[in-house]
């Protein structure tokens, strides 16, 4: 096992093998969410934050799902100031990037 470490500054998403989660900011914490919505796979990292970012609408279906449920199948983190600190198998392979909710775009523009 290994700490990986990211700069929240450079990161709302992360790969970790084969699975994307998405960085949710609440009012106490930050949560690494699963990106796949547990209905059908849509990508809840584009979905609409409502009920003041306590429920996501997914982009497929348009259901909406409560954070708090997501949370149960959410990565451990540790947030430490600008860094993101989580604990990951060796041999896996770990990607970070940053993208803009899509519900802060423009139309036409892209994330
Ligand atoms: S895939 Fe998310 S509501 Fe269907």
């Amino acid at each position: 096992m290994k700490v990986f470490v990211s700069n929240l500054n450079e990161t709302n998403q992360i790969r970790i093998g084969e699975k994307t989660y998405f960085l949710k900011h609440t009012n106490c914490r930050t949560i690494l969410l699963p990106a796949e919505c547990p209905h059908r796979g849509g990508p809840l990292q584009y979905g609409e934050q409502v009920d003041n970012g306590d429920s996501i609408i997914c982009p497929w279906h348009e259901n909406k799902l409560k954070v708090c449920n997501l949370a149960k199948q959410s990565l451990c983190i540790v947030r430490v100031k600008n860094e993101l600190k989580f604990v990951i198998p060796e041999e896996v392979q770990v990607t970070t990037w940053k993208e803009r909710p899509c519900h802060q775009l423009q139309q036409g523009e892209k994330a």
